[in-house]
């Protein structure tokens, strides 16, 4: 083999095994970066709170809608808008600890007078977190509904995760609604 090839395919080999030796340090140094965020910074909160709504009183129809079925006690007409601000409770009783509201507009998105879009601020005080959260997402009005949340303010900054609704008592001037609360901290909060 004459020198000139010797010399290229060393170099050569050289240049595959430094290759190999940066892309497991690379490899090594991405999983342990892994490891070290999911054990020292996800942080996450499950709780659920009751959200009590009283027609004329904390929630008002404001926009008449269009077309579809008329306002029962589930079903509202297409292009409904409505307006709420109604207190959130630790317990389904509307006498127990007032801990937050929920500010927001729901409109009648479905033409079966069923479902609506949802948007709210919720500000809450709780023991160890004081803030607000926003949701925004597709509520049914007999079923269970997953809002997203958008984000946070104060300790629930960068929050992400889920409330889920749900109705409990849809009879009488007052309805109740089960809020399941689902909040992750990203690693950079
Ligand atoms: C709420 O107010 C509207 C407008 O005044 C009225 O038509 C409706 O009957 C009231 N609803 C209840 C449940 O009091």
């Amino acid at each position: 083999m004459p020198l000139s090839s010797l010399l290229l395919s060393s170099i050569f080999t050289l240049f595959i095994f430094s290759f190999l030796y940066l892309s497991i340090e690379i490899e090594a140094e991405t999983t342990y970066h892994h490891h070290h965020h999911h054990h020292r910074h996800l942080r996450s909160l499950h709780f659920s709170l009751f959200q009590h709504e009283t027609i004329n009183k904390t929630g008002y129809f404001i926009v008449p809608g269009v077309v579809g079925p008329s306002v029962s006690q589930t079903t509202t007409p297409f292009g409904t808008m409505f307006v709420f601000h109604d207190p959130l409770t630790t317990g389904a009783h509307r006498a127990s600890k007032l801990v937050g509201t929920s500010e927001g507009t729901a409109i009648t998105s479905g033409l079966d007078g069923l479902q609506s879009i949802s948007i709210a601020k919720i500000s809450l005080r709780l023991k160890h977190h004081t803030g607000s959260l926003s949701i925004v997402g597709g509520t049914h009005n007999v079923k269970p509904s997953n809002h997203p949340i958008v984000g946070g303010t104060g300790d629930f900054l960068f929050v992400q995760g889920y409330v889920t609704s749900s109705p409990v008592d849809l009879v009488g001037i007052t309805v109740v609604y089960k809020l399941e609360f689902h909040l992750y901290w990203p690693p950079y909060a």
